[in-house]
């Protein structure tokens, strides 16, 4: 089995990031800003956002950080948004999910303005996607693609399954591997899919993005077979200090006797997720034109 981690991918890209976003600033642009909104107190989701504020402070962007009680009414969320996209020294919002069950997520994106919309989560950045035209691309599926790039891996002609169909991962995931200039063959599979391993068993590149320990196993795939977990399940484990610990959706022991190409919980996807978010967030300030 090879270990495909990303902390090197990351840093490649960060110091790339880095460079770029002092050359900007150089010639006389304000730094790139990202605002932050995160609504409750979930604890997956507060580390996410001081990830994505540690991100910022590394290179050297501008931070806004807005937090809302778990009551929070959806319009005091809606004014903020109106402001944010009102804002000149605003370039990029993102909206933490998941939202508590009474406020309409859909709205709540919806209403982000296309040009600062560093997620790709609105319906005009997912049309342009699907179209194939300049857009914001979701952050953890381009950070896939930039992990199969780092690695040589290559995708033209290749077999490659999704298994999960989320607006966040799956979808957007399905749409990059099948456009032009990367040209992979694309099986999305979904919680209903029958026999879900005579899918995987011929595939090249397997992205695993379903929300469930075990979801794959070295009994479902080819030996050579490349994996991307995309999974990050919180399981309770009293021998660590935290009381649980990460695993993927992928069962990766399974795999330790294979050719199989891997990449590891934690240490893997994650890390390239924030990584992305702020390579959008120097689009958008590319993008402003001051
Ligand atoms: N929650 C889990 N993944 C994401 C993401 O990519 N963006 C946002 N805004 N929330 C998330």
């Amino acid at each position: 089995m090879e270990r495909l981690g990303c902390k090197k991918v990351r840093e490649q890209i960060e110091n790339n990031l880095k460079k770029r976003c002092e050359l900007f600033v150089s010639k006389g642009n304000r730094a790139p800003s990202l605002a932050v909104i995160l609504v409750g107190h979930d604890p997956a989701s507060e580390t996410y956002v001081n990830n994505k504020r540690e991100a910022c402070e590394r290179l050297g962007f501008l931070h806004f950080d807005y937090r809302f009680d778990e009551d929070v009414k959806e319009e005091e969320i809606l004014e903020l948004i109106m402001e944010l996209n009102g804002r000149s020294d605003v370039d990029a919002i993102l909206v933490q999910l998941p939202l508590p069950s009474h406020i309409d997520e859909r709205k709540i994106i919806n209403s982000i303005s296309e040009k600062k919309d560093v997620d790709g989560f609105s319906p005009y950045n997912v049309g342009r996607l699907m179209l194939g035209e300049e857009c914001f691309i979701p952050c953890t599926p381009k950070g896939i693609l930039e992990i199969l790039r780092y690695y040589d891996i290559p995708t033209a002609g290749k077999k490659a399954v999704v298994i999960g169909r989320s607006n966040i991962v799956g979808k957007p995931m399905a749409l990059l591997l099948m456009q032009k200039g990367i040209d992979a063959t694309v099986s999305v599979l979904n919680t209903k899919t029958r026999d879900i391993s005579s899918y995987t068993r011929d595939a090249d590149i397997i992205i695993v993005a379903t929300g469930a320990p075990g979801t794959l196993d070295s009994s479902m795939c080819r030996d050579d077979a490349v994996i991307i977990d995309v999974g990050v399940n919180r399981i309770s484990d009293s021998s660590r200090e935290k009381g649980y610990r990460l695993v993927g959706d992928v069962d990766y022991e399974s795999f330790k006797s294979t050719s199989a190409r891997l990449t590891p919980v934690p240490g893997g996807v994650g890390l390239m997720t924030v990584t992305m978010l702020m390579e959008n967030t120097m689009l958008a300030a590319e993008r402003r034109g001051n």
